[in-house]
């Protein structure tokens, strides 16, 4: 068959990685793709938003099924588009609908969501510029830090922990008052914080049955240690030692299930990866967050412990024989290292020629922020390359990525010598 995958960041070279490796897949398309993913298929230029483009594309290649990689066409409804088109709504798109990718579009959605389902999550309250003042007043009486979050799709950059009560008043009145966030702070969610550690949970569905995937540990700030700013994520482990038995049972009972059951209710159409992300606070799980995809740098470790063939799984997705399929996944254990342009998460430097990815030995490498030119590949954005390494260890595992990352060189290039390390 032949298959469009939408995106081109990392978490797309390692999906074109695994789908290019199934007998299943004809032809490969990628749009717009990056340096990487041309290894595996062809790079077509056209934006994950433009429809239109998308439809010529899936016309002129015979596509077969549409994986969509990040959260922005979902939300713009990439889904419904194709469903309401009359020669493209019997081709299957992996990815919610609209309605239900508003579990990542809108933070107000998703908290009402869970609340309605007794989903354990954070106590939280939304407020309007309407009612700012009544927000103003909430923060006063509301136990510190506290977290606010800007309603809308905001680049990652809507969340805000404030550590006083002064810079909460302040920055509630920014967003709403002054739309910090443009219009993604229309609204804004003002939520308890949660103490314990973060991990990724990942569940593929068909609508009505689910699989859920290998979990994986994101490493969000750009510093060792867990310092300094937020990026989009500088490096992910996958399994998590934490996320034993017993505490993944309470994430499927607690969380997984009744999410399926409250989409279900809601006569929300979801077919495609829910990513739920979870607060570990002393033994029980939280929802931080749902986003509509899969994670990124989460992906570049869960796939490759993935033995199944990936097109059979998509293809049991969009047929609803998901619960067919019997997923293998491999006790090995993988690190991803992120290697970030010289300033990431601010502003960044461009255009520097990489080398020595044919030196890396004992990892793969998944390229994101990167682009072709003259033969020769240039940095094209603030995440540059992911490498990750599978290993029986997780020392294994960790040393090898961090070792092949520094088999690569490209000037002001940065990487975390740290991914992991606490999990020792
Ligand atoms: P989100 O965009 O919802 O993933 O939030 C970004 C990051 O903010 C999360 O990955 C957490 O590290 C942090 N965060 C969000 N909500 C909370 C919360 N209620 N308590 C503590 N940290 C939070
Ligand atoms: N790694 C976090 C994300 O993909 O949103």
């Amino acid at each position: 068959m032949n298959i469009l995958l939408l995106g081109s960041g990392g978490r797309e070279s390692a999906f074109a990685w695994k789908l290019s490796q199934s007998p299943k897949c004809d032809q490969l398309f990628i749009a717009p793709g990056n340096a990487g993913t041309g290894i595996y298929g062809q790079n077509i230029d056209i934006s994950v938003n433009d429809f239109e483009g998308i439809k010529n594309l899936v016309h002129k290649n015979s596509i077969d099924l549409v994986l969509v990689g990040p959260e922005e066409p979902l939300v713009n409804g990439i889904h419904d588009f194709f469903l309401a088109d009359e020669l493209l709504k019997n081709i299957p798109v992996i990815g919610p609908q609209k309605a239900a990718a508003q579990l990542e579009g809108s933070k107000d959605f998703s908290k009402e969501f869970m609340f309605k389902n007794s989903i354990p999550t954070a106590a939280s309250k939304t407020f309007t510029p309407e009612t700012l003042d009544e927000g103003l007043a909430y923060l006063a009486t509301h136990g510190l830090p506290i977290v606010l979050k800007a309603d809308g799709l905001a680049a990652g950059k809507g969340v805000l922990i404030c550590t006083s009560w002064e810079e909460a008043q302040q920055e509630l009145t920014a967003m709403l008052r002054d739309a910090k966030f443009g219009a993604a702070s229309s609204k804004v969610v003002v939520e308890q914080f949660l103490q314990g550690i973060e991990l990724s949970v990942f569940v593929l569905t068909d609508g009505k049955n689910y699989k859920i995937l290998p979990e994986a540990k994101d490493y969000k700030r750009i510093g060792e240690g867990d310092t300094g700013l937020n990026t989009g994520g500088m490096g992910s482990v996958s399994p998590v030692p934490f996320a034993d038995a017993a505490f993944m049972a309470k994430v499927e009972e607690r969380i997984v299930k009744p999410t399926m059951q409250g989409l279900q209710n809601d006569n929300l159409p979801y077919v495609g990866f829910i990513f739920i992300g979870l607060m570990n606070c002393g033994g029980e799980p939280y929802v931080i967050e749902y986003n509509c995809r899969m994670g990124d740098p989460e992906t570049e470790s869960v796939l490759p412990r993935i033995e199944n063939d990936l097109v059979e799984i998509l293809q049991a997705t969009a047929a609803g024989n998901l619960d067919q399929i019997n997923l293998k996944i491999s006790s090995q254990i993988a690190a991803t290292v992120m290697i970030v342009a010289g300033g990431y998460p601010e502003e960044y430097l461009k255009n520097r020629t990489v080398t020595g990815i044919e030196n890396v030995r004992g990892s793969i490498v998944f390229q994101a922020g990167t682009k072709l030119e003259n033969d020769e590949i240039k940095t094209a954005g603030g995440r540059v390359l992911a490498v990750t390494s599978l290993q029986d260890t997780m020392f294994n595992a960790l040393q090898q990525a961090t070792l092949d990352a520094a088999r690569i060189y490209f000037d002001g290039m940065h990487f975390r010598k740290d991914i992991g390390f606490d999990l020792i």
